[in-house]
């Protein structure tokens, strides 16, 4: 079939099984043209169908020839109808991670429930004996507990004000002023249910006690910071509260793990397109801008040169430098004083009209489009597209 964008809002309904199979590719290249590292062996992703984690799989793979097991919840193809994006980018990575002899298996459902633990707890256990790093890249706005079955919904707030401030619809470049209301009631308790800490650590309590962890193992989850022009609705806000509870989770989980020699890190990353942050008020303005001024100077980089330096610049060295937190830094370059300054003076000039020109409104919709395999150089969107795709390593 012909496969067309269909946008709602900042999702897109459809995904391009070839489009989304070139940006695997161009990722697999980009790790194969980097210095090859004494990087994990053996790795479990938990989120790892798109964005960081699927980045991070990728740079396991062939950055260290790893076998990689990758959890993820996706929605596959029916006739006439594209599967998520995630789906697509997993069989591209697992058809071509097979085709030149690497270990690749994929499990597809809830990672908060015990099932898929459980499931993954036997796969590891039938096929690698042990892992001895597991990255957990999750970002979903709703968990079920799996003990009580109670559902959580995680929200984008502010705490004790209304917000407001400039977003731009990146679909039509207008720039304008949004209010998001403070958060309200169990706001915060339901955001830090579902990306705090606690499923993270449960995956390692399992893993450890079932000894599924390898000594010197690793953990390492993802956060963000951001600046001042965004701390009210992201670090000050409720998903804020959250990545301090995520943060906080990385110390009690290292405690865990002293007999095996265990290491659980925060990795504070760049703020990237990916599905999880065009969902977030305000940042898509921020991005734009700061795309034009980070590529101005030459510093700019996406998920997997992220991940390719978070492994092979911090991960795997000798001395392994942290913040004053205790987090691994890959947003220094986002951060750098000079690239903020620069950021917030083209803030005041945003408008609707300036924007094309002093912001990177097209680098963000091609990085938006290409989530979803749009927009990606080389590909013949005019071409039959085959929408069943299997995923080759999928466990039933
Ligand atoms: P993403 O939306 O690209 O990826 C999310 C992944 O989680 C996908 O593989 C998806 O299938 C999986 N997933 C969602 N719900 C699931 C469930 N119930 N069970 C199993 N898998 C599930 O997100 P992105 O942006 O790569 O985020 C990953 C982490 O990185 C998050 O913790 C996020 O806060 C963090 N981060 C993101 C930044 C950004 O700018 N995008 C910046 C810094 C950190």
């Amino acid at each position: 079939m012909i496969i067309e964008p269909k946008t709602r809002g900042f999702i897109c309904l459809t995904a391009h099984p070839t489009g989304c199979e070139q940006n695997v590719l161009n990722q697999i290249d980009y790790i194969k043209s980097r210095p090859t590292t004494d990087g994990p062996k053996k790795v479990l992703v938990i989120g790892a169908s798109t964005g960081f984690g699927l980045a991070s799989r990728i740079t396991s793979a062939y950055g260290s020839n790893a076998s990689t097991i990758g959890v993820f919840f996706e929605k596959p193809p029916k006739e006439g109808r594209t599967a998520s994006p995630g789906w697509y980018n997993s069989a591209a990575f697992e058809t071509q991670a097979h085709k030149d002899g690497l270990y690749a298996k994929s499990i597809n459902g809830d990672a908060f429930s015990h099932e898929i633990k459980a499931q993954t707890l036997n796969l590891i256990k039938e096929d690698l004996g042990q892992i001895d790093v597991l990255i957990y890249s999750l970002a979903s706005p709703v968990r079920t507990h799996p003990d009580t079955g109670e559902r959580f919904k995680s929200v984008l707030k502010p705490i004790g004000g209304t917000f407001t401030d400039n977003t731009v619809d990146f679909h039509t470049g207008e720039v304008k002023e949004i209010s998001i209301e403070p958060c309200a009631g169990d706001d915060i308790k339901n955001t830090v249910a579902v990306m705090g800490g606690e499923d993270w650590q449960m995956w390692i309590d399992l893993l450890k006690s079932e000894g599924a962890l390898s000594n010197d193992f690793k953990t390492v989850a993802y956060s963000y910071i951001g600046p001042s022009l965004t701390e009210a609705v992201y670090r000050k806000g409720t998903i804020g509260k959250a990545k301090d509870d995520l943060e906080a989770t990385a110390f009690k989980i290292t405690d865990t793990l002293n007999d095996i020699n265990g290491k659980a890190y925060v990795s504070v990353n760049k703020a990237l397109v990916t599905q999880a942050s065009s969902a977030i008020p305000v940042i898509p303005l921020y991005i734009s801008l700061l795309y034009k001024v980070m590529k101005e100077e030459g510093i700019h980089e996406g998920c997997i040169e992220q991940i390719e330096r978070l492994f092979n610049e911090r991960l795997y060295t000798e001395n392994l430098e942290l913040d004053d937190a205790g987090r691994i830094r890959i947003d220094d370059w986002e951060m750098r004083d000079d690239i903020q300054a620069k950021v917030l003076e083209l803030w005041k000039e945003a408008t609707t009209e300036t924007l094309p020109n002093i912001g990177d409104l097209k680098g963000y919709k091609t990085d938006f489009f290409n989530l979803f395999g749009f927009d990606v150089n080389g590909v013949d969107y005019d071409a039959d597209a085959n929408e069943m795709v299997n995923i080759p390593g999928l466990q039933a």
